[in-house]
């Protein structure tokens, strides 16, 4: 009897272990007009146990949204949730009102409205909450959804794009629940593994190229991507943009806020199995993912040990080959497009980053994180960078535990990680990068089109180290705007100075068609009717010299200096 018992009790195990739950795939939300409604909700994370979660137009996640890049896009955002947050569009260049950092909150029952121009280059970009002290519980609780960008550049190349039928999103996390199934949100002993919300994820995929969206949505975690069999997948986008030529990989290494598209051949594997996997034994000490996160003696993390997930290799979720579609990508694209990394020599200016414990010794895992010896204050700009300003950041840290960099705004090029060429696939746009304990990395990047009146935010994507601190701000002064300088962001013209030609952005709604261009002397010298959010306008024929453009936007006149050399 007690052995019948027993072999039905295994039995019952063994089908837990190997029940695989079919992979969600978020809806998507699409054109101009993009409406988020951030609310509370249950999600059944284990089938018939409810637990309280956050979403975006439901209970768990967000829609993915795919943007035109060129698209001038309404966003309107509903905070249901009972209490305030933010919205940030992650690795967007968009104005720093628009950014959705902490400063821009949204309080409950009202309605953010953001609205800007798609700058983007075709990427995978990402949105989720940025509340001061409150992004790590809103992110866990279950806010977070895709961005995809598409551009003119990418729609030429041979790559799967027809979303949840050879292009899928993979939004990876892990979480800790408590012994009654709600998230802990602040946590170190997150050992439950999800893919899109869906825990033992499995997704039949084509027999051909499948594209695949990775995003680490994970508040402290890194991972260690591969297949199972160590078998080989290509990469073909970083953060913000498509890479140069396809780079083939075993392993990809994405620590949170960080993405990369992946193209994987299936050709050949119907009725096969292949795992996502994190090859976590291979991290060396000091990184979250590890058999020790401090790479030092001693180093501990409250809660982090024991946990099945640190150090050791597992699944993160399953394909099963099926059948392939009626017109199946069957080749690797490649190359992909032009990548033109910012050269060292234009950079006018250099500042430093260095991360560092607030207590050093054996227990600094548990403490916050300096940047710079200051833990971040909503009062205070840390630095302030001139508009169109190319500039290099060195980033050190002397603490014992890596940490991924992120700054907004701007996509960078990583110029070198102690003093040697990054890996191939990290040589295109990025906006988060990983740096290990005792490293320097170097990042060039330009500040364009936006001058800010709101600082944008740059800070530690270990979402707990950036609620604890671990973050500054920056302004962009641009000394061309003379006339409602907090509303200059809707007007944006560039290049500037110029030559022969001008692009004028209306970010917003014009009050009158007319724009005019007038002289030092106050006269007309042109007066142009616009109706769409991006003109330009020929220029050769002035003489050389300030000018002053003038438009009516949103019922405030703005008015911008442009110089002709
Ligand atoms: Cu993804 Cu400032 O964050
Ligand atoms: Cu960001
Ligand atoms: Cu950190």
């Amino acid at each position: 009897m007690k052995n019948k018992i027993l072999i039905i009790i295994s039995v019952i195990i063994t089908q837990i272990i190997i029940a695989q739950n079919p992979l969600l795939i978020p809806n998507t939300l699409e054109g101009t007009n993009i409406n988020l409604t951030l609310q509370n909700g249950t999600h059944q994370f284990y089938s018939g146990i409810n637990t309280t979660t956050m979403g975006a137009n439901g209970n768990i996640l967000g829609p993915t949204l795919i943007l035109n890049q060129g698209d001038f896009v309404n966003f309107y955002v509903d905070n249901q949730l009972g209490e305030a947050t933010t919205i940030h569009w992650h690795g967007m260049h968009v104005s720093p009102e628009n950014d959705g950092g902490p400063h821009t909150v949204i309080d409950p029952n009202t309605i953010w409205n953001p609205s800007f121009t798609i700058l983007d280059k075709a990427a995978t970009y990402w949105y989720h909450p940025h509340l001061h002290e409150q992004t790590t519980a809103h992110v866990a609780k279950g806010i977070a959804g895709l961005i995809i960008v598409r551009d003119s550049e990418e729609a030429v190349l041979n790559l799967p794009r027809t979303y949840g039928v050879d292009d899928f999103p993979l939004v990876v996390q892990t979480k800790d629940f408590d012994t009654s199934n709600q998230i802990i949100t602040n946590s170190n002993s997150d050992d439950i593994i999800m893919v899109n919300a869906t825990i033992d994820a499995a997704l039949t995929v084509p027999e051909q190229v499948v594209r695949f969206r990775l995003l680490n949505g994970s508040t402290m975690r890194t991972f260690n991507f591969g297949l199972s069999g160590s078998q080989i997948f290509y990469q073909i986008a970083s953060d913000g943009g498509l890479l140069s030529n396809n780079i083939p990989l075993t392993r990809l290494q994405l620590s949170p806020g960080e993405r990369a598209e992946i193209l994987v051949d299936f050709a050949g594997m119907s009725g096969q199995t292949v795992f996502l996997m994190s090859y976590a034994s291979e991290f060396s000490n000091g990184i979250y993912g590890a058999t020790n996160p401090g790479m030092g003696a001693g180093m501990t993390l409250n809660g982090y040990n024991p946990n099945s997930l640190n150090g050791t290799n597992f699944n993160i979720m399953q394909f099963n080959v099926g059948v392939p579609t009626t017109s199946p990508i069957t080749t690797i694209e490649s190359p992909l497009v032009t990548v033109t990394p910012i050269p060292e020599s234009n950079a006018n200016v250099t500042r430093s980053i260095v991360m560092s414990p607030v207590t050093a010794g054996a227990n600094q895992l548990n403490g916050n994180f300096y940047l710079n010896n200051t833990l971040f204050d909503m009062n205070v700009i840390n630095e302030t960078v001139q508009l169109d300003d190319t500039e290099i950041w060195t980033l050190t840290n002397n603490s014992a535990i890596a940490h991924p960099f992120h700054i907004h705004d701007v996509q960078f090029y990583i110029l070198d990680r102690d003093g040697n060429l990054p890996p191939l696939n990290e040589q295109g746009r990025k906006d988060v990068v990983y740096v290990k304990p005792q490293e320097t990395v170097r990042f060039i990047t330009k500040f364009e089109t936006f001058s800010s009146v709101v600082p944008y935010m740059y800070h530690c994507h270990m979402l707990m180290h950036e609620d604890g601190g671990m973050m500054g701000q920056f302004v962009v002064e641009s000394p061309l705007s003379v006339e409602n300088n907090e509303f200059s962001n809707q007007l944006i013209i560039y290049p500037n100075p110029t030559k022969d030609n001008i692009n004028i952005l209306i970010e917003g709604n014009l009050s009158s068609d007319t724009i005019k261009i007038v002289d030092q002397l106050g006269r007309l010298i042109i007066s142009e009717k616009i109706s769409v959010s991006e003109n330009n306008i020929q220029i050769e024929t002035l003489p050389k010299g300030l000018y002053f453009l003038k438009a009516t936007i949103n019922n405030k006149r703005i008015t911008k200096k442009i110089i002709i050399e």
